[in-house]
């Protein structure tokens, strides 16, 4: 069985996420990862917060916090919401840890003893009033296209339009209000990647012919348009230090790694986190480190897709040493919300916290993932949110079960009752169980997530069916060991859909299992085509419980105070 190693683009601290980010990154990677360990395969799934940079700094000040104290506590806040979403990461990181500080130091090192980094002088707006350079988005003034007065140096909101600082029309310090602003010569350290262009390119013929045309064609344009040196180094408080021992003027200067530099670099921080904080972890640098074995698996949204497919590896083909990279690439569009993205700095759609404050983890996890954006963007709209719980979740699945439950109870007692043996019916239904399994499978295998959720609604509805056809209600008042064959073979695809449906809908899975295995809280293995096909897992006899209904339906009710609280025209 092969390695897998998974991580999900790092959710930036500046703010509590939308549903948006979740299903372009996080949970996708959640349910391939519970998929691949339920088939046995030794997964290790990492994310972390990205905490440094210019966001980060804005938005502790704008808490009223020192920015360390402020990404500790957003980091705790994230993490609580993303437990909260049954995201089973192996490990959750931070950025700003000290194992990431020193993984990028030693990235620079070698990248600056293999010839790839170089000092550049470069001219740069400083505020006297603040002591500081400051970076294109600390400078405010007024848009000189829109007259929008709160315009930033490297854009304007208003009118979108991208901006230099130099455009802007009274120009201020963001941090201060000072118009005291000066441009002054500074050195920042440059990565060369025009000179590593033709190795990046080489991988990418070579590795992104089998990802999907989303990432490999996001790829192409950004070689093609051409790699550029770029400045990795930025003149703020918060950050990385660049090592002293290399550039002792520019640590004097207090000069950090641009965010972008560090934050994939904390998928490896965050790997030696997870391994120093628990020695029983096995030997961190082996998933990355010369880890031919390993399969490598990158989830993210596609405004990341440059940096992971381009200037990551460039990096890491810097240092000419075996640091793994991607194998494979999975990009999501994005998920519109009434007309516009979902937007953390305009507070526009549903965010992760109020989300799981209307309805637990799995309704979403289910709808999410149905409707990801994945060949497309997607919009979400409350009513085809209500339709899809619904129908899929409240009425094919869960009715199912309370169903057969019920009736069972109701007739034969408390255990699954022993009826007539398998026939023709059964046999047919096994089939098609198999078949529509290994399309499952299949759908998941290539990361083909809304095929994949469509596959496992197949599951769902051939039971219904099944039911439907055979009518136990009816076949009781003629046969009643035909009527309890009927219901032993249900309750046999309840505990398949407890197994193969947890990667989606873990929670509810687990009460599908506990239905009859209370108590028993480890996590499922899969299934193979012979057994789903025989449907005989839990055996005539077996006691089980009625649970709770699994789904609530919505009610126009919820779904008319929603489209109002969250302002969905
Ligand atoms: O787009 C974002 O939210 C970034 N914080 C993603 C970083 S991914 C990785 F490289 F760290
Ligand atoms: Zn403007």
């Amino acid at each position: 069985m092969a390695r897998h190693l998974i991580t999900s683009a790092l959710p930036y601290i500046n703010g509590i996420k939308h549903l948006g980010n979740m299903v372009g990154s996080m949970l996708p990677a959640d349910v391939y990862s519970r998929y691949l360990r339920q088939r046995g395969h030794d997964v290790l799934y990492i994310c972390a917060t990205d905490e440094h940079g210019t966001p980060a700094e804005l938005a502790a000040k704008a808490a009223g916090l020192p920015v360390d104290e402020f990404c500790a506590q957003q980091h705790v806040a994230q993490k609580a919401i993303y437990d909260g979403f049954e995201l089973s990461f192996d490990y959750f990181g931070r950025s700003s840890s000290e194992q990431n500080r020193e993984i990028t130091q030693e990235f620079a090192r070698e990248l600056k003893a293999n010839g790839f980094i170089e000092e550049r002088s470069i001219r740069q707006v400083y505020s006297v009033a603040d002591g500081r350079f400051l970076p294109d988005r600390y400078i405010e003034g007024t848009c000189p296209h829109c007259g929008y007065d709160k315009a930033r140096g490297d854009q304007c909101e208003n009118c979108t339009r991208l901006l230099d600082p130099t455009d802007l029309i009274n120009p201020r310090s963001a941090i201060s209000g000072s118009t005291e602003l000066e441009v002054r010569e500074t050195t920042h350290l440059f990565l060369l990647q025009s000179k590593l262009a033709g190795e990046v390119e080489a991988w990418i013929d070579e590795h992104g012919k089998d990802w999907p045309t989303l990432a490999s064609s996001i790829a192409r344009k950004w070689l093609t348009e051409g790699l550029n040196d770029r400045a990795i180094t930025r003149d703020l408080d918060w950050g990385v230090p660049v090592p002293a021992d290399v550039w002792p003027e520019l640590a004097a200067e207090g000069k950090v790694f641009y965010v972008w530099f560090d934050a994939p670099i904390e998928y490896i921080g965050a790997t030696k986190e997870w391994s120093d904080e628990d020695p029983a972890n096995r030997d961190w640098k082996s998933w990355w480190y010369q880890a031919d074995d390993v399969r490598y698996t990158e989830f993210m949204a596609k405004d990341n897709v440059p940096f992971h497919t381009v200037m990551f590896p460039a990096t890491i083909i810097g240092t000419r040493a075996p640091w793994k990279k991607v194998d494979f690439v999975k990009a999501f569009n994005w998920l519109n919300y009434y007309g516009g993205k979902f937007s953390t700095s305009q507070q526009h759609g549903i965010f992760t916290n109020a989300a799981l404050e209307l309805l637990p983890a799995d309704y979403w996890r289910y709808f999410l993932m149905a409707n990801a954006p994945e060949s497309d963007d997607t919009s979400f709209s409350w009513e085809i949110f209500s339709s899809t719980v619904n129908k899929d979740l409240a009425d094919t699945l869960g009715n199912f079960v309370n169903r057969v439950l019920t009736f069972s109870t109701k007739r034969f007692g408390e255990s699954v009752p022993a009826g007539s043996p398998a026939g023709e019916a059964e046999q047919r239904l096994g089939e098609e169980i198999a078949g529509l399994l290994a399309e499952y499978q299949d759908h998941l295998d290539t990361l083909q997530f809304r095929k994949a959720a469509q596959a496992l609604r197949a599951l769902w509805s051939a039971g219904n069916s099944y039911l439907e056809t055979k009518a136990p209600w009816m076949e009781i008042k003629t046969d009643e060991a035909g009527a309890a064959l009927t219901l032993r073979t249900a309750m046999n695809l309840i505990h398949l859909y407890g197994t193969v449906s947890a990667p989606f809908i873990p929670a509810t899975s687990a009460t599908m299992r506990a239905v009859f295995a209370p108590g028993v809280t480890e996590e499922p293995g899969w299934v193979t085509a012979e057994q789903a096909a025989a449907l005989d897992f839990v055996a005539a006899g077996t006691p089980f419980t009625v649970p709770p209904v699994l789904f609530a339906k919505i009610t126009d009710e919820d779904l008319a105070a929603w489209r109002e609280r969250f302002g969905a025209q």
